[in-house]
């Protein structure tokens, strides 16, 4: 695969990563839901917390992948309060921080997510951050496959769509040095 680079979120980027977003969305795959789906998974992130995004880029300086961060999950539901992440407050004392990440199908299985979460990571633990969640599709299964393959936990299977994972950043920040193509 052509070289490809992990770095922090510039907002150069932005219309990229919408378009990352965008591609990688099963239920918001139309013109008429995109708004809704980059006001769910995507704008927030990079236009208030872009310190904790970053991004894959090609050759071409394109971003194909990204991974995006939210640290402080009462914040969030703070100044998204008709948000979904509502529900997850209760995972503020373990799980303080939450992510989305997504790569264009070009690039998937290549190892970049493996990258991606460990530079987030990084710039977590030096934050003094100590665990991190996630909501999954059900359906997704390579996407559960692979948080499982990361450490991740299963912290909740109750919503009729979705599973929460949870992982322990001390012991993820731990396992890096030994991880296949980081
Ligand atoms: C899920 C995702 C972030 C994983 O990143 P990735 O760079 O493709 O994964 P990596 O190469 O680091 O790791 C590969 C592992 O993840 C899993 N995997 C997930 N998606 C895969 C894909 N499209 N192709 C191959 N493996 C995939 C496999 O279990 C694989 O393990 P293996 O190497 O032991 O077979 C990425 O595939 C993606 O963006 N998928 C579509 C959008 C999505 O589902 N996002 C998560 C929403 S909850």
């Amino acid at each position: 695969m052509e070289n490809i680079k992990i770095i922090p979120y510039n907002k150069k980027y932005f219309s990229d990563t919408r378009t990352i977003c965008y591609e990688t969305s099963t239920s918001y795959h139309t013109p008429e839901r995109a708004p809704i789906l980059w006001g769910l998974y995507h704008d927030w992130y990079v236009l208030n917390s872009p310190e904790t995004c970053f991004v894959a880029v090609n050759e071409k300086d394109t971003a194909v992948g990204y991974i995006l961060c939210a640290p402080d999950i009462e914040k969030y539901t703070r100044e998204n309060p008709n948000n979904h992440y509502e529900s997850y407050r209760k995972y503020a004392k373990d799980y303080p921080a939450h992510l989305h990440i997504d790569i264009l199908p070009a690039y998937q299985g290549h190892g970049l997510g493996g990258k991606l979460l460990d530079a987030l990571y990084k710039k977590l633990g030096s934050m003094g951050i100590k665990g991190i969640h996630l909501t999954c599709g059900k359906h997704k299964l390579n996407a559960i496959k692979f948080y499982e393959k990361h450490g991740y936990k299963l912290l909740d299977s109750n919503d009729s769509s979705n599973l929460v994972f949870g992982l322990n950043l001390g012991i993820a920040l731990g396992l890096m040095p030994t991880r296949k193509g980081a």
